[in-house]
């Protein structure tokens, strides 16, 4: 069939379009059309080349998916290798790099171009007229595997360049990675359907990459980001590296846009401080900064040695990734009782400080990682986060390494370890009885962000445990400074400091006081909802699992631990001891919108069977209604009695719903 001029014409307006919507969305992240718009274009487009399948061409948008798979990746020989890069581990190496490029130039500062260096792995992309015609890994830097059908499935690789004036051949090189990000959104996928997970951004997305169907690639959220350039033919590029990253990001590729020109060696040292500092915060992994020599004619004067130019160095940060032996795995008993089996490893230094222990977290976790004490492991510690044990090397396993088992008694207070079903975590069934539950809890309540008492740490508590001056948490209040002047590091100032910030304490708010007491699964926000929902402690330690599921972000589990927690009479002694040692907070009025009955208005009148007044009124307070004393045009419900008065008769001349006491009763229930 002959394809109309218009539908020509059409076809190329579509994919033009699409093209520019993909870099906007992908590229600088900036979208200037709806998804809904999008999606138009893009079905416009695949219904006219359905109609048409001789306008077809492997560059369009609508072609990213859809090769078959293949047996194995053909080989692929680099026109211009994929070099290396020297690495300097300190600011001395990288000062000898300047030094060598300036006396090799002969020139007194030299501009460096600063970049990330992504931790992902390298990949050549090959356009020709504009056209993506090949991708491929670096391989041995000579030769690298066709990956091409994979990459193309990659949104932030653009399938034709955009603009004009594109040398003829022109090869893109950067970096295919995963964002932590997409790298946690993977992992769930692959735990959901049985497999194992990755170890790390930078395996997963290696791993993503050579997948020999590429519908697999497809469904990896990959990104690629470019840093360089290889061959070059039949056109002209600026002659300054800055300049043509800034070239390709207009002809459609995606830069980092934190990619700068620096002056000399201490514009270098600036940057190499800013990312290392920024670097817990970007949303993907980089194991140190690149510098390189800016101008293109510079380049060529350094040429290269062995397998690296001269020109470009790798300042690196300091490992994030160690490895390590377990000398043993030994189990801690949290505020809650949960038994959190930790590694302690042999010392090694790991994303800037010296780690001898990592939690393990639980059982399934053990089982999942096959860690065995006596194994060889990597050991992950980045930014502030726990350090972590990412993986054992099998190959290092001694014969001798041996499986943990959870204890079947508490190893602090000897009572039996239960595990729920269904549940990960093993628990000390010891409660309050549990001398490393209590330390816990009290270690809990007095720190910052709870009651916030200064001077009540870790070591303080311990002894204070051990001695048996502190049971439970409202003892802290019957503390002296006689009693403490007599604990080990305690002079009479700091006894009296202690006892000060003790009674500051006691004037605190109810969120925080909620907090502080450690009911499960209820930290600070859950806390904060909760206080600003009833307002004082009365009306939440009266709150049945139903009142509770309707503040937002309370689910039946949260529900059922503060439901728990306030039945135990023990609890509810140690709360009253508190108060009665004064610790108060300021009572607000229960919220709005919020409670099974929230913002609704209740009269009663009449005698009720079942309950009081004043319990009634408490029950539905609980529920966050509010009770007045008079029928009004406002009053929601009217709940009425045995012999009720005049508020009966007012209520029906004013239409206000009117509840008999069982149907009081279902509603409180409900
Ligand atoms: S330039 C000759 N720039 O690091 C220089 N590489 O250790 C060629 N890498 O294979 C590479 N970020 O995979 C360059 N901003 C960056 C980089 C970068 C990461 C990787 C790349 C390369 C490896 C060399």
């Amino acid at each position: 069939m002959k394809v109309p001029a218009a539908v020509r014409r059409r076809v190329g307006e579509l994919r033009k379009q699409i093209d520019y919507h993909n870099y906007r969305y992908y590229v600088l992240d900036d979208p200037v059309v709806s998804d809904a718009e999008y999606d138009r274009l893009m079905r416009e487009l695949e219904d006219l080349e359905r109609r048409y399948p001789e306008l077809q061409t492997p560059d369009s948008p609508t072609q990213r998916v859809g090769a078959a798979p293949v047996k194995a990746f053909g080989e692929v020989r680099h026109q211009v290798p994929m070099l290396s890069i020297s690495d300097a581990f300190s600011d001395e190496e990288l000062a000898d790099f300047d030094r060598r490029v300036r006396e090799r130039l002969g020139v007194a500062r030299v501009d460096y171009a600063a970049e990330p260096k992504l931790d992902g792995l390298a990949v050549s992309l090959r356009y020709e007229d504009g056209v993506l015609v090949r991708g491929a890994t670096r391989g041995d830097g000579y030769r690298g595997e066709d990956v091409t059908a994979n990459v193309r499935t990659i949104r932030t690789v653009p399938l034709r360049l955009l603009g004009t004036g594109h040398p003829r051949l022109l090869e893109v090189r950067g970096e295919v990675i995963l964002s932590h990000a997409g790298f946690e959104a993977l992992n769930r996928q692959q735990l959901a359907r049985g497999q194992k997970p990755f170890v790390n951004p930078r395996n997963a997305a290696a791993g993503s990459l050579r997948q020999l169907d590429p519908r697999v690639t497809a469904e990896r959220p990959l990104e690629f980001f470019t840093y360089g350039i290889g061959a070059v033919e039949g056109g002209d590029l600026p002659d300054r590296h800055t300049e043509i990253l800034q070239q390709l990001r207009r002809w459609g590729q995606r830069v980092y846009e934190g990619i700068r020109r620096v002056r000399g060696l201490a514009g270098c040292q600036a940057y190499y401080e800013e990312m290392a500092a920024r670097r817990a915060q970007l949303p993907f992994d980089i194991d140190g900064v690149v510098f390189k020599v800016d101008r293109l004619d510079q380049q060529a004067i350094l040429g290269q040695v062995a397998r690296a130019p001269r020109w470009v160095v790798a300042r690196k940060f300091p490992a994030q990734e160690e490895m390590t032996r377990v000398r043993d795995i030994e189990v801690q008993v949290g505020r809650t009782g949960a038994l959190t089996p930790v590694a302690r490893l042999e010392p090694v230094f790991v994303g800037g400080v010296t780690v001898t222990n990592a939690t393990l977290h639980n059982e399934d976790e053990i089982r999942r990682k096959d860690v065995r004490i006596g194994d060889t492991v990597i050991v992950r510690r980045a930014g502030d986060v726990i350090p972590e044990i990412v993986a054992v090397v099998l190959e290092r396993r001694p014969r001798n390494a041996r499986r943990f088992v959870m204890p079947r008694k508490c190893p602090v207070c000897g009572s039996d370890v239960e595990r729920v079903e269904g549940e990960v975590v093993a628990r000390c069934t010891g409660g309050l009885y549990c001398p490393a539950q209590r330390k816990e809890r009290i270690k809990h309540f007095a720190s910052r962000r709870a009651m916030d008492i200064e001077g009540l740490g870790d070591k303080l508590v311990e002894q204070l445990v051990e001695r048996g001056l502190v049971q439970d948490i409202a003892d802290i209040y019957r503390l002296d400074p006689a009693t403490l002047a007599g604990l080990e590091r305690m002079g009479e100032k700091s006894a009296a400091n202690l006892v000060a910030a003790i009674e500051r304490s006691k004037s605190t708010t109810l969120a925080r006081f909620l907090y502080a007491l450690g009911i499960r699964e209820v930290g600070e926000a859950t806390a904060r909802s909760l206080a600003r929902h009833f307002g004082d402690l009365e009306p939440l330690m009266k709150a049945d699992r139903e009142a509770l599921e309707t503040i937002p972000d309370i689910g039946p589990v949260v529900a059922e631990h503060i439901v728990n927690f306030f039945r135990q009479p023990h609890n509810r002694e140690v709360i009253e001891k508190m108060r009665r040692a004064g610790v108060h907070w300021p009572r607000s009025r229960p919220e709005d919108g919020a409670g099974a009955l929230a913002g609704k208005r209740f009269v009663l009148t009449g005698t009720l069977e079942h309950m009081t007044r004043d319990q009634a009124k408490e029950r539905l307070e609980a529920l966050g209604a509010r009770v007045s004393g008079s029928v009004s045009g406002r009053t929601d419900y009217l709940v009425v009695g045995a012999n009720p008065g005049s508020k009966l008769a007012r209520a029906r001349a004013l239409g206000v719903r009117i509840l008999d006491e069982d149907a009081f009763l279902k509603l409180l229930s409900k």
